[in-house]
């Protein structure tokens, strides 16, 4: 195993800690998300969770959750979960993270909004001094809404595109029938700020700009596993 598989897997393990018996638990999409999957399977099998119920927040998660053995579940039957695990493509020392690199983040923001508990797992290359170095924001857009919002995101001074699909012609379409632009901005200076604005235009209808989610973070490195946990509580 390459090192960086092996510290998703470390980061996992730390974070499937979090969840106890009975658990209603969201899962997340992408390949570290998967481990934590994976291993909440073999805490099930061991007996040392005897319950647990899955919200799954992409086909993705949902087909990893089958495998190992974990049933499933919505937030029309359990609308509060108990804790939330997932992954990240970029995030900064506040714990504020940009995702949707795996094209689920409508559904990955949803289960996060809904988590008592919101826990990343990722390895050290997800780390970045200032969110959007060298990682592009990824936007859920309504299809009628493309054209004008990638004219308006390159005003807005982004290098924007629409993310084509690979293994199929044309571009991705989202679980929920939607196309993801991914915008490229920069190191962000004021994301706040800046998710505010693309909140403003209507058709877009989520961003990858996940700000005041995460309470705790386990990034893998080579040597271990670091903790970050958010100076603030959401709740
Ligand atoms: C999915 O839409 C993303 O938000 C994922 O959480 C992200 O792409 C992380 O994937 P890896 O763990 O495979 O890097």
């Amino acid at each position: 195993m390459s090192w960086v598989e092996e510290a998703k897997r470390r980061a996992a393990e730390e974070a499937v800690q979090h969840v106890e018996d009975g658990s209603i638990v969201g899962l997340g999409s992408g390949s570290t998300a998967a481990y934590a999957i994976r291993l909440l399977g073999e805490r099930l099998r061991r007996g040392e969770l005897k319950t647990l119920l899955g919200v799954p927040t992409s086909l993705q998660a949902a087909t990893e959750a089958v495998e190992a053995g974990i049933p499933l579940t919505t937030l029309e039957e359990h609308p509060a979960v108990d804790v939330a695990i997932d992954g990240a493509d970029q995030l900064d020392g506040r714990l504020n993270l940009i995702k949707g690199g795996g094209g689920a983040l409508l559904r990955e923001k949803i289960v996060a909004s809904c988590s008592k508990l919101y826990v990343i797992v990722a390895d050290e290359r997800k780390l970045a001094r200032r969110l959007g170095e060298g990682c592009p924001i990824p936007l859920e857009v309504h299809p009628m809404a493309v054209k004008p919002l990638l004219l308006r995101l390159r005003e807005m001074g982004a290098k924007a595109s629409v993310r084509m699909g690979g293994g199929k012609v044309g571009p991705v379409v989202t679980e929920n029938g939607n196309l993801i632009v991914d915008a490229h901005f920069g190191p962000l200076e004021d994301p706040e700020g800046l998710e505010g604005r693309l909140r403003g235009i209507p058709g877009i209808l989520e961003t990858g700009l996940f700000l005041g989610y995460a309470d705790v973070a386990y990034i893998g490195t080579k040597a271990g596993v670091r903790r970050l946990e958010a100076s603030w509580r959401r709740r």
